[in-house]
């Protein structure tokens, strides 16, 4: 069976961006489904330096290898102020040094949300525009808004939302 990874772009115990792309990576027909919280996989500030002194850490070593495995990608992505929030990058950071692709040529299904109106669409343009060249086949993304009145009892209520994910996951389906 085909694995793919869901991750949420924060470590929020409690993130939102989690939330919606572990329901979207569960709308997936014939998966397994590997739901990554960075949380497990806490690695040191990314610096040169660091890299050097100290080579990869456990984490980065077997967050890439869960990558290597998997066959498509569930990302959304928490913003903060306009950009990827400090742990998705030093993760990125980090993974992009083990292995370039870091998106490994697979599908991926590019999602964010936030409680505003906006759903983080000034980071999903910022990843829209940068994961192809880390080897993302983006095959469809969306930012959802107002995360807490779209998204209730674990579900998106929003039916013109709940439509456009059944679509990318249409999409995702044909690609993996
Ligand atoms: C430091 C900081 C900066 C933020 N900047 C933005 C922002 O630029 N745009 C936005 O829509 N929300 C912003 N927010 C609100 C986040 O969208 C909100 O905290 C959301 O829950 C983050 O997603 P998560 O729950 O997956 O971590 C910011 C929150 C923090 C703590």
């Amino acid at each position: 069976m085909k694995k793919i990874i869901t991750l949420g772009g924060s470590n929020s115990k409690h993130s939102i961006n989690k939330k919606l792309a572990e329901y979207t990576g569960d709308l997936i027909e014939n998966v397994s489904v590997v739901k990554i919280d960075l949380n497990a996989f806490e690695m040191p500030m990314y610096s040169i330096d660091s890299e050097n002194d100290n080579g990869f850490s456990d984490a980065t070593k077997s967050l890439n290898e869960i990558f290597d495995n998997a066959d498509g990608f569930v990302i959304s992505l928490a913003e903060h102020n306009g950009a990827y929030t400090s742990v998705f990058k030093n993760t990125y950071d980090w993974l992009s040094r083990v292995e370039a692709k870091v998106w490994r040529d697979k599908p991926m299904i590019l999602l964010s949300t936030s409680p505003g109106g906006r759903g983080g669409e000034t980071v999903l343009n910022i990843a829209l525009g940068q994961f192809p060249r880390m080897g993302a086949k983006i095959v469809g993304s969306l930012a959802v808004p107002s995360f807490n009145d779209n998204f209730k009892g674990g579900a998106l209520v929003d039916v013109a939302l709940k439509n456009k994910i059944a679509e990318l996951v249409a999409l995702f389906e044909k690609e993996i």
